[in-house]
Parts: C-alpha cells; structure tokens; sequence
C-alpha cells in the first residue's frame, strides 16, 4: 500500500522508537513486518520489540520479546532472537505494569545491541479507559520518535489524537489493508497454546532448591519461614494441615493442604498479625513460571509441576535439563496455569500467592 511505503521510506530516512499501534486483527504485525524490511533494506539497523503478550512471534506467549532483522523477513519471527522479558500472563489484565516495563527494557536491549530502527509492536488493546492507559503509559515509557496508527476508520484517534497535540512524536497514520483478516477467540487460543507448547517441549522435568534461587512476584520465600514447631502451632489454630508458613513485616503467610481455605480469625487473634495469607498447596500447580539466569536476563518459560515445601524443593516442568536448571537464578511467578501440553487452565490474581 503506498501509505505504509511512504511511512517506510519516512523512518528509514530518520530512524528511531516506532510505536505501532492498532485495534485487534487491524494488520499490525504484518505492517511492523513491512516497515522492518524497508529500513533493514536501507541498510538501518533494525529490531522488533513484539510487545503482544497474547499474539507473540518472538518468544513464548506472556513475554515481550526482542527480535534482530538480520536479512530480509517474511515473519515477525524470522528475526533472530536476542531476549525476553516475562510478562507472566497473556492478558494485559492485572499485569499491565510489567507489559511496560518489559517493552522498556526490551527497547533498551535493543539501543545497547546498536539498532537504531526499533519497532514496537502493542496488543490490540485499543478500547475505553483501559486500553488508552496501556498506551499512555507505554507511550511515556518509550519516548517513541513516531507512533505508526493502523486503523480502518477512526477506532484509535482517541489515543493518537493526545499523542499528536503533545508534538513530542510524529504521528503516522496508515489505513489498515482490507485482507487484514480477523481470527476468532478459539483461533487465537489455539495459536497460544501451541506456541506455550512448542517453548515447553520437550517437556523436561528438573528441580530447584528454593534456598538457592529468587523468588518473585509472590510472598513465598520473602519471609522468615517458621520452624516445625511453629509450624504445628498455626495448624493447631487454623484447623488445618499445613505444609509451610512464613512470618511477615505485618502478615503471616501459610502454605496448607486445602480444597477450602479454613478460618483464620483464631490465628489472626494468637499472633497479632492483621493479614493472614492462606495458600492452598494447588494454588502453585501448572503456575506458568519465568525462569532467568544470574544477569536477570529470561532463559526459559516452565509450569511449576510440584512443591515439596518439608524438602523446600520445587520440580519445574520446561525445556531445560536439570543440569541447565542449576544456571537459574529466579523463578518469576506468572498469573496464569498452563498444562505441559501448552494448554491454558485459567488464571491467578498477582497477591493470591
Ligand atoms: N496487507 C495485508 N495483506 C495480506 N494480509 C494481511 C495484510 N494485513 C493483514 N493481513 C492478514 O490479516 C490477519 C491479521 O493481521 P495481523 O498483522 O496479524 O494483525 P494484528 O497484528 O493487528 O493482530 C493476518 O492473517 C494477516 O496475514
Ligand atoms: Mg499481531
């Protein structure tokens, strides 16, 4: 089309941050792709920041992944990978703070590796309050030299509209192509979970000793864990058996094996704490789990298949052998479950665990 030409020509002319954004199936991807090859074409050197947590090509599904374009591309993920940031969820949802931190971060990695073309392809996330939130927020993050915005009538101009009166970036418009084909929910279900399940495989079983790794994005580990004693202590209390438990700054927080979580207020009241946080042991099982080396950086997607809290050991389900699992340094806890076979099973709220 010859307004995603002349966009091209444009950036390549004068390179920077481009942020691409679009309502769902507007053809984002596949004009992120254009305009990648025009500038890599111009001999600028190029990278795609796939910030589409849920339709991701570069990387597994709940992470914004970083692509290098090295020869020309007839995918997004025809790009050489070069890192991750692990959003945890393939929803935007409650985890939209860490969807613009990781598309920040991503966007560095690619200044540093000396792209100077970088484009940042957002979810479709475009609607209501929420979505010009996201927006807003990646928009301020990333500083982009043009916002590129694909759209068929005027279904973005409540975002791009502000952008614009800010003067800070260019604004491109470009009319989305009318073989731009929408996919249904299932057919979009059915592209993440085969894509959690070709990251996953071959599905590889291996443990992790908690003492010697990070915990994070949950209070497990963040504590200070009580002793079998006093362990027998707060099961008295709840009723309950209980596998684990940790005291907190003004929280106590306990691992139990529970279909219903028992009452607290008698544990409340014989500690003197006000937030009692009850797990129960399935709450971890087929948590999808981010796992990073010793520089922080993302090495691999895995689902948490079993804890052994007396043992304080976990088994991870992922691609990497045990021998490779002894270079993980954190284990991020995402917001969602994912069975090894990459199918999904529901989400988790950030603080249920
Ligand atoms: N210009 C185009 N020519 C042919 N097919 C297109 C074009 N733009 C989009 N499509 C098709 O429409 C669908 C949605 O496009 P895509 O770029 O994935 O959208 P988005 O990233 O906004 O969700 C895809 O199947 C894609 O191949
Ligand atoms: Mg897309």
């Amino acid at each position: 089309m010859r307004e995603w030409a002349i966009a091209g020509e444009q950036i390549a002319g004068d390179p920077g941050v481009v942020m691409v954004i679009g309502a769902a199936d507007s053809g984002k991807t596949t004009l992120t792709t254009f305009l990648a090859n025009v500038c890599h074409s111009r001999g600028v050197g190029t990278a795609i920041v796939d910030a589409d947590v849920g339709q991701s090509d570069i990387g597994p599904p709940g992470t914004i992944g970083l692509g290098l374009v090295e020869a020309p591309i007839e995918r997004m993920n025809d790009t050489v990978f070069a890192g991750a940031y692990f959003v945890g969820s393939t929803t935007p949802g409650s985890h939209f703070h860490y969807m613009v931190a990781g598309t920040a971060k991503m966007v560095d990695k690619a200044r540093r590796i000396g792209a100077r073309a970088i484009f940042v392809d957002t979810t479709g996330l475009v609607q209501g309050g929420f979505g010009r939130h996201l927006k807003q927020s990646k928009f301020d993050a990333l500083r982009p030299a043009y916002v590129v915005g694909i759209q068929r009538g005027d279904e973005i101009e409540h975002i791009l509209g502000p952008f614009e009166r800010c003067g800070a970036s260019k604004i491109v418009r470009v009319p989305s192509s009318p073989r731009a084909r929408p996919r249904s929910r299932d057919e979009r279900r059915l592209f993440r979970e085969r894509a959690f399940q070709r990251h996953l495989s071959p599905v590889t079983l291996a443990e992790i000793a908690f003492g010697r790794v990070a915990l994070l994005r949950t209070l497990l580990g963040s504590g200070r864990a009580l002793d079998p004693r006093g362990i027998a202590e707060v099961a008295a209390l709840l009723g309950a058996e209980v596998s684990h438990a940790e005291l907190l700054p003004r929280a106590l927080y306990v691992v139990g094996k529970w279909e219903e979580a028992p009452g607290a207020r008698r544990l409340a009241e014989a500690l003197g704490r006000e937030e009692i946080h009850l797990v129960s042991e399935n709450a971890f099982q087929n948590l999808l789990v981010g796992l990073l080396d010793t520089a922080g950086e993302f090495v691999a997607e895995g689902v948490i298949a079993g804890i052994d809290f007396q043992a304080r050991r976990m088994t991870i389900a992922s691609s990497l052998a045990q021998a490779e699992m002894e270079a993980i340094r954190a284990v991020v806890f995402g917001a969602m479950k994912v069975a090894t076979d990459g199918r999904e099973m529901g989400r988790i709220s950030p603080g249920d665990i």
